[in-house]
């Protein structure tokens, strides 16, 4: 099946006479905002170089020698720009044909060059013998959402979990450990009890400075490797990770590697010597930093004692990443309080690596995460508790499920892919950088701009089909008539399934999940206008049937590939 945007791509490849790449062509081809300048767009602006002429020339030139594609009605230069203009009936048979054949791999014909990239997406990341919040939450999500979008595109992508597992305040969790464990019972919640310790030896550690020192004592210990420390250690860290996991499990999060900033122990000498042998390691205060321009604080990489800090990890971790992944992205998904130390290291990287890494160094930043009101925003002095939210979500999702349809089968199940899905979409409808409220009854409304909305649209496409007893293996395709799918809503539902790839493309390219999300919703919303007014079911015209029931089974497959790359199950009925 012909792809509109690979037909223009040859056809103006033919019209040259020169050898371009044909993915430099295919990539610029554009969807021009106002349908004045057509339905695809070239611009002619990088070829002026190779061409040695003028954009506006070149498109004329172009406009001239093209030999065009019978599905497209003319071109027309304008201002460097080549503007394609396309017959609607194309669009729509190209699209429709396009989905149902690739099915899950819509929108993917041409991305093998990808697979020889490297994308490094680090995220959730959360500090351990520490309750997991709604912020590590958040941060999962996107991130996740993120990893997702580029292995769509056949990227090679490679997850990180950089946890926060080295650093002083575990010499003062040791010491704390040491004194108050025996008063609790770990089995139940031990973050919540590993978090309640630490914050009782810091009171303590600040009226005594004694504490402070054994703290500083044990981390000594601890970086040097003394066995009975490491051993204290490594239960935090187990233990953390074993709460971490049930909640990477709901989301089906899996990790290709956990080297948090414990790993990086043995490896910041190397990075402070480079650092020394380029002469850019300066004394300041005692301390060892790198300056790192007008408009930032000098980044410190040695404190005044002599000691590493979370931004010598990182440092670290480039330098690392870098020799073991040969990374062409880094990608570091983290809230905007980090905004600054990111800018610095990745300033100081570019003393440590090659230039191809320090510009693949990206810090994709979110907003603040609150709970709108309720029980769960105070338990526990304001540490809010994800799995809480979790079973909260599902059980409210149960019971509107059970009003709703209480013959519904699998309801456990189907109450765990709302509310979940549910939570997921609320982070990922709005963009990255902007706050968050939660309003756990309003993010599990089945209309309005929710989760459970977009999934409810992809079990109506189901049940639609169900009632026609739809069959793809009993249509030929070739013979389908969908010219006859000319009314308003048709058009404009094709139109949007048409925009998935772009979608997908740019909100990768903009680290925004976001962008597919609302492009989710446009979707499910054209469904609905096309469903109210264009009769599916009950139809004498078997023609029209036909074409029409595809176009609702082609519908299901981009919602359900949508929801898929936002990390959201959808059910099969509900
Ligand atoms: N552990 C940190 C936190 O919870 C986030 C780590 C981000 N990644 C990094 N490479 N510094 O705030």
């Amino acid at each position: 099946m012909k792809n509109i945007k690979e037909v223009i791509a040859n056809s103006i490849i033919n019209s040259l006479n020169i050898n371009v790449d044909y993915d430099e062509i295919y990539d610029k081809i554009e969807v021009p905002k106002d349908k004045k300048n057509g339905d695809f767009s070239f611009p002619c602006f990088s070829l002026a170089k190779i061409l040695r002429n003028s954009p506006i020339n070149i498109a004329n030139d172009i406009k001239n020698s093209i030999k065009l594609d019978s599905n497209i009605k003319k071109v027309e230069p304008v201002n460097g720009f080549l503007n394609f203009y396309i017959n609607n009936e194309d669009i729509i048979s190209s699209t429709l044909n396009d989905i149902v054949i690739n099915k899950d791999n819509y929108g993917m014909q041409d991305e093998s060059k990808n697979s020889k990239l490297n994308i490094i997406v680090e995220y959730s990341s959360p500090n351990i013998a520490k309750p997991f919040h709604l912020g590590h939450f958040r941060n999962t999500v996107l991130g996740k959402a993120i990893y997702n979008l580029y292995k769509k595109l056949g990227y090679n992508v490679i997850s990180i979990n950089h946890l926060g597992d080295w650093g002083r305040q575990f010499g003062l969790l040791i010491e704390g450990y040491r004194r108050f464990s025996d008063e609790y019972d770990l089995s139940k919640d031990p973050l919540g009890v590993l978090s309640d310790i630490y914050v009782r030896i810091s009171k303590l550690a600040k009226e005594d400075e004694n504490i402070m020192n054994l703290a500083r004592e044990n981390f000594k210990k601890l970086e040097s490797g003394d066995k009975e420390l490491i051993k204290m250690w490594e239960f935090f860290k187990d233990v953390s990770l074993k709460e971490y996991n049930r909640i990477y499990e709901i989301l089906n999060c899996h990790f290709d590697s956990y080297n948090g900033e414990a790993f990086y122990n043995d490896k910041m000498d190397e990075v402070i010597d480079i650092l020394d042998k380029k002469g850019v390691l300066i004394e300041s205060q005692g301390a060892k930093v790198v300056d790192v321009g007008d408009d930032m604080p000098p980044c410190i990489v040695l404190k005044s004692n002599g000691s590493t800090i979370y931004a010598t990890r990182d440092l670290a971790a480039i330098l690392y990443r870098a020799r073991t992944y040969n990374f062409d992205k880094c990608i570091y998904v983290t809230a905007t309080e980090q905004i600054l130390h990111f800018k610095q290291i990745f300033s100081v990287a570019k003393h440590l690596v090659d230039k191809k890494y320090q510009e693949g160094l990206v810090h994709v930043s979110y907003g603040m995460v609150r709970l709108k009101s309720g029980k769960m925003s105070t338990r526990e002095g304001n540490v809010i508790y994800v799995n809480d939210l979790i079973n909260e979500a599902i059980s409210k999702s149960q019971e509107i499920l059970r009003n709703k349809n209480s013959k519904l089968e699998n309801i456990d199940l189907v109450a765990k892919q709302v509310g979940i899905g549910a939570l997921v979409f609320n982070y990922l409808k709005s963009s990255k950088s902007k706050d968050v409220i939660f309003d756990l009854d309003e993010t599990l409304r089945f209309d309005g701009e929710t989760g459970p909305y977009i999934q409810y649209t992809y079990v109506r496409t189901n049940s639609i089909l169900e009632k026609l007893n739809f069959n793809l293996d009993k249509i030929s395709l070739d013979n389908v008539n969908f010219n006859i799918l000319n009314t308003n809503q048709e058009i404009e539902l094709i139109k949007s399934l048409e925009k998935f790839k772009e979608t997908i493309k740019r909100a990768a390219i903009e680290y925004e999940p976001a962008i597919l999300s609302r492009y989710l919703i446009d979707v499910a919303t054209k469904f609905s206008r096309f469903y109210n007014e264009c009769n599916v079911v009950n139809l004498e015209d078997e023609q029209l049937k036909t074409a029409r029931s595809i176009l609702v089974y082609a519908t299901g497959i981009v919602i359900k590939n949508g929801l898929d790359i936002l990390g959201i199950e959808c059910p099969e009925k509900m």
